[in-house]
C-alpha cells in the first residue's frame, strides 16, 4: 500500500516525505492525529515550552536570546552579571544538550547552574520596571506563525500552558510584547520576588530546571483538573525534559509530542525520534501546528 493511503491524516497534513519532518512510527502518529482531530477543540489543550520552542532558535544567522539570554546580554544588567552568566552558560549548557550523559547525570549540574545564576541575580537587585526595556532591546522572536496559532487557539478557547525553566517575568513580557498573552494562556516558570520598591530579592517556590518539569507547581495545582476532559494534548518542546510536561494530564490521554531539534542535530536525532512523535529539524516556524489547527477549524 502506498504511504498516502496508509497514513491518510499525515498525508492530508503534508507531513510525509519531508526531510525536515522525521517520524519514527507513522502508523501511531497518524492514528494519534486523527483521534485529536476527531475530538475537536473542546477536548484539546496545548502544553508548550518557551525558549527555542515558542521562540526561534536563530534569526538572520544569529542565535536568538532565551529568557536568560535576554538578561545576560542586556546593557541594563551590571557588567559583572553579564560576564559571570556567560561563563556559567558556556560551562553548563553543553551539559544540558550532551547527547551521551543521562538526565540523572545532568540534573545535579542543572541544579548547581540555576543556584549560581539565582544567587548572582539576587546580588544585582534588578528592578521590575527594567524588564520591558530588556525585552524590547533583545533579539528574541517567536517562531513564524506563532501569533496566528495563538489567535486561533484563543478563538476556540483552547487552554495553553507555557511551561518554562526560564525566567517567568521575562517570558510573560515576551508574550505580551508579541501580543499572544491572552486569558487562555497560563505560564508556569521561575518567578521573581520583589521588595516594596520593585527590586528583585529572590525567587518564588521551587526551581524549575529543564529536567524536573514533572515535579513541580503545576502538577500539585489543580490546573489539569480544572481543564478536565481535555485529554487530547499537543505538546511542543525542544528538550527531552519537555516530554514530562504532560505528566499531570489524567489518563486516558492522547499526547502528540512535537519536538523542535535545533542544535546538535545528527547526534541527537535518534533520541529525539524515539521520544517525540514528530521531530521538526531546524524548523523555525509553527507551520505543522497551524496546518493541524486549520484542518480542525
Ligand atoms: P526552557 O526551554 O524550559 O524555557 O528552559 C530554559 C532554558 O534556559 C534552558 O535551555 C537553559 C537556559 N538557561 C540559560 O540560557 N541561561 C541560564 O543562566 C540558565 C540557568 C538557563
Amino acid at each position: 500500500m502506498s504511504e498516502t493511503k496508509e497514513f491518510p491524516t499525515l498525508n492530508k497534513l503534508g507531513l510525509l516525505d519531508k526531510k525536515h519532518i522525521q517520524i519514527l512510527d507513522p502508523g501511531h502518529v497518524d492514528h494519534l492525529l486523527s483521534t485529536i482531530i476527531a475530538g475537536g477543540f473542546n477536548k484539546m489543550q496545548v502544553i508548550a515550552d518557551h525558549d527555542r520552542t515558542l521562540s526561534r532558535a536563530h534569526y538572520n544567522n544569529e542565535k536568538t536570546e532565551t529568557c536568560h539570554g535576554i538578561m545576560d546580554n542586556s546593557p541594563l544588567m551590571p557588567p559583572y552579571y553579564r560576564e559571570e552568566a556567560s561563563k556559567l552558560l558556556n560551562k553548563y549548557y553543553p551539559i544540558e544538550v550532551d547527547p551521551i550523559m543521562t538526565e540523572e547525570e545532568k540534573t545535579p549540574h542543572m541544579v548547581e547552574w540555576y543556584g549560581k545564576i539565582h544567587t548572582l541575580l539576587i546580588k544585582c537587585g534588578m528592578s521590575r520596571t527594567s524588564i520591558a526595556t530588556m525585552v524590547k532591546q533583545s533579539n528574541v522572536r517567536l517562531r513564524d506563525g506563532t501569533e496566528d496559532l495563538f489567535s486561533k487557539l484563543k478563538s476556540k478557547s483552547v487552554p495553553v500552558l507555557v511551561f518554562s525553566a526560564g525566567m517567568g517575568d521575562i517570558l510573560e513580557e515576551v508574550l505580551r510584547h508579541f501580543n499572544v498573552y491572552d486569558d487562555n494562556v497560563k505560564v508556569v516558570s521561575n518567578f521573581f520576588e520583589y521588595d516594596e520598591q520593585g527590586n528583585m530579592i529572590g525567587f518564588k517556590g521551587e526551581i524549575i530546571h529543564v529536567f524536573n518539569k514533572n515535579e513541580n507547581a503545576v502538577h500539585e495545582s489543580d490546573y489539569f483538573k480544572k481543564i478536565g476532559g481535555r485529554n487530547n494534548v499537543i505538546l511542543l518542546g525542544d528538550s527531552l525534559g519537555d516530554i514530562k510536561m504532560a505528566h499531570g494530564v489524567p489518563q486516558p490521554n492522547n499526547v502528540l509530542k512535537i519536538g523542535f531539534l535545533n542544535d546538535k542535530i545528527e547526534e541527537r536525532m535518534e533520541m529525539y525520534k524515539k521520544n517525540f512523535d514528530i521531530v521538526l529539524v531546524d524548523d523555525q516556524t509553527m507551520e505543522v501546528c497551524n496546518r493541524l489547527i486549520d484542518l480542525m477549524m
